[in-house]
């Protein structure tokens, strides 16, 4: 595990601890329960984990609330746990980033608990207050659902409190030294543990500034710069991942010049893969990755299809917004916030061929991809289930009673139908006609193929919308990709360039493409092309 740059190429895999895999028989998981299932995740080629917080928390928001961040919340084991986990995890040729919630603390996190007792405690400064909510008022609310405005007033101090998420979310102020440096001190005490990382919450909202949307300030790329010196000073090989929910331009330069954040997730080009199957049109897609600046040479992008959130829609058009929410949430309750509460695979209407074809667009674009827990088995969601509790339930290990998650009642009701009787990972890990395997043979080729760290795409025009023609070239190995978005076979002009015989990554045999190719309604090809 000496490659610094081992995240250019890795393929990442986001768990939500509580719901993974539960060791002890108190019906939540737990760091014993990934321990355990190293194995599994070894065998789908995963080189990442990321795990949801871990820290004590009163659970307001599942854990991005914390209260203590130099603990293990007893639920999910104990600091001792991590360790061994990170040891094993290590042996396993897998590393773990986990969360660093740097903009917030929850309200019962004991700073804030002094923060509100007296307007003269010593961590009164730790937060933001102030004597009017009229303050920053071009700063938008995230969770428009439930919160109706960014300040909540604090009966005893007679102040308004600052908050971008949950009331009970108060934010840090990071214009005090002492939040800078008690933060880096949290960053180091989970360093030394082990944690190859960390994915940062919520970033772009550290600094406010009146007359701005409080988003991406100067400031925050100042600090967010000394936390990456620092790391790099003395736990070089390890990453910062950035949450940063914006486009391309505005994520740039969390990047800084290499010297920001190793990696930042693509959350625009998300929307845009269930648009482009939606419509069977690429544009929507190509748009966007036009409009993707270039990364300085040791960062990269991180790909997803979904994550324990809602499937955001904050970066796309009100109309667009509309569209997708109509298309994929025909049910209000679908919908949560400026985003839809379901899974992968029902948002796919469990349809195989849309499934592997999502994946293929995901394993081939340009960036470092993530799967989200369960999505590799095209596990569902359950909409009953509040908040974005819905597509956090158990994982389907097998078909025993509580899915083999627990031996006691789980913490979360399952997906609905006992659907994991029919869909779980003992029924698929061995069978190499199950979704599982596609996705397992996606990640063994992609890694087998160095064009695919690369950061170069080239669009080629085939003369069809519908089919999603690009070209992945680096250290000399060239890989031609097709993706047929459409529910109906569809043919495409073969540029002369490539009309000779390629390896097919998926048949190791022999495609000679001549002027014209058709491809049948969602599929896929990998086309190594030999020089
Ligand atoms: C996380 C959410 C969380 C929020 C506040 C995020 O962006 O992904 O799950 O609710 O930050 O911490």
């Amino acid at each position: 595990m000496t490659n610094n740059l081992w995240y250019k190429n890795a393929v990442f895999y986001e768990i939500s601890v509580r719901a993974f895999k539960d060791s002890n028989g108190d019906g939540h998981g737990d760091l014993r329960g990934i321990a355990e299932k190293l194995d599994y995740l070894q065998a789908l080629g995963v080189d990442c984990i990321w795990i949801m917080p871990i820290y004590p928390s009163p659970l307001k928001d599942d854990g991005y609330d914390i209260a203590d961040y130099y603990a293990v919340d007893k639920a999910f084991g104990s600091l001792d746990d991590l360790k061994e986990l990170i040891r094993s995890a290590h042996e396993h040729g897998i590393r773990i980033v986990m969360d660093l919630v740097l903009n917030h603390t929850s309200d019962e996190h004991p700073w804030f608990q002094a923060s509100r007792s007296d307007r003269n405690s010593p961590y009164r400064d730790y937060y933001v207050w102030s004597d009017t909510d009229k303050k920053y008022k071009d700063a938008r609310i995230i969770f428009v659902d439930t919160e109706h405005s960014n300040w909540t007033w604090d009966e005893k101090t007679g102040q308004y409190y600052w908050h971008r998420f949950y009331a009970s979310q108060p934010d840090l102020n990071f214009d005090n030294p002492k939040v800078q440096e008690e933060m880096l001190q949290v960053a180091r005490f989970w360093l030394d543990l082990g944690i190859d990382g960390f994915r940062a919450d919520a970033v772009p909202y550290l600094i406010e500034r009146e007359g701005s949307n409080c988003e991406n300030l100067p400031e925050t790329h100042d600090y967010l710069k000394k936390l990456r010196s620092f790391m790099d000073q003395h736990y070089s090989g390890r990453i910062l991942l950035c949450e940063a929910n914006q486009y391309p331009e505005d994520v740039r330069p969390y990047f800084g010049d290499g010297d920001e954040f190793h990696m930042g997730f693509h959350f625009p080009i998300m929307p845009r893969i269930y648009m482009a199957l939606k419509k069977g049109r690429f544009e929507d897609m190509a748009e966007i990755m036009h409009r993707t600046p270039p990364i300085p040479e040791n960062c990269q992008w991180c790909t997803f299809l979904r994550n324990h959130d809602e499937l955001t829609l904050e970066m796309v058009t009100p109309e667009e917004r509309q569209w997708m929410w109509e298309q994929y949430a025909p049910e209000p309750r679908m919908r949560l916030n400026m985003g839809i509460r379901r899974r992968f695979a029902p948002l796919l209407d469990n349809d195989r061929r849309k499934m592997e074809l999502a994946n293929s667009i995901l394993f081939t674009l340009p960036g470092s991809p993530i799967i989200y827990y369960g999505d590799e088995i095209g596990m569902g969601d359950n909409i009953d289930l509040p908040d974005r509790n819905g597509v956090r339930t158990p994982m389907q290990w097998d078909n025993s009673p509580n899915a083999g998650f627990s031996k006691n009642t789980p913490f979360s009701d399952l997906v609905k139908g006992a659907e994991y009787e029919r869909i779980n990972v003992a029924g698929q890990i061995n069978k190499p006609d199950s979704f599982f395997s596609s996705v397992k043979r996606m990640i063994k080729y992609r890694k087998a193929h160095p064009a695919f760290g690369g950061s170069s795409m080239e669009w080629v025009d085939t003369g069809n919308q519908a089919v999603a023609v690009y070209v992945r070239e680096h250290d000399g190995d060239t890989v031609l990709i097709l993706n047929n978005l459409s529910a109906s076979a569809e043919t495409v002009n073969i540029p002369v360039k490539f009309q000779k015989s390629h390896l097919d990554l998926f048949t190791g045999q022999k495609l000679n493409l001549t002027d014209k190719l058709t491809l049948q309604p969602y599929a896929y090809l990998w086309l190594h092309i030999q020089k």
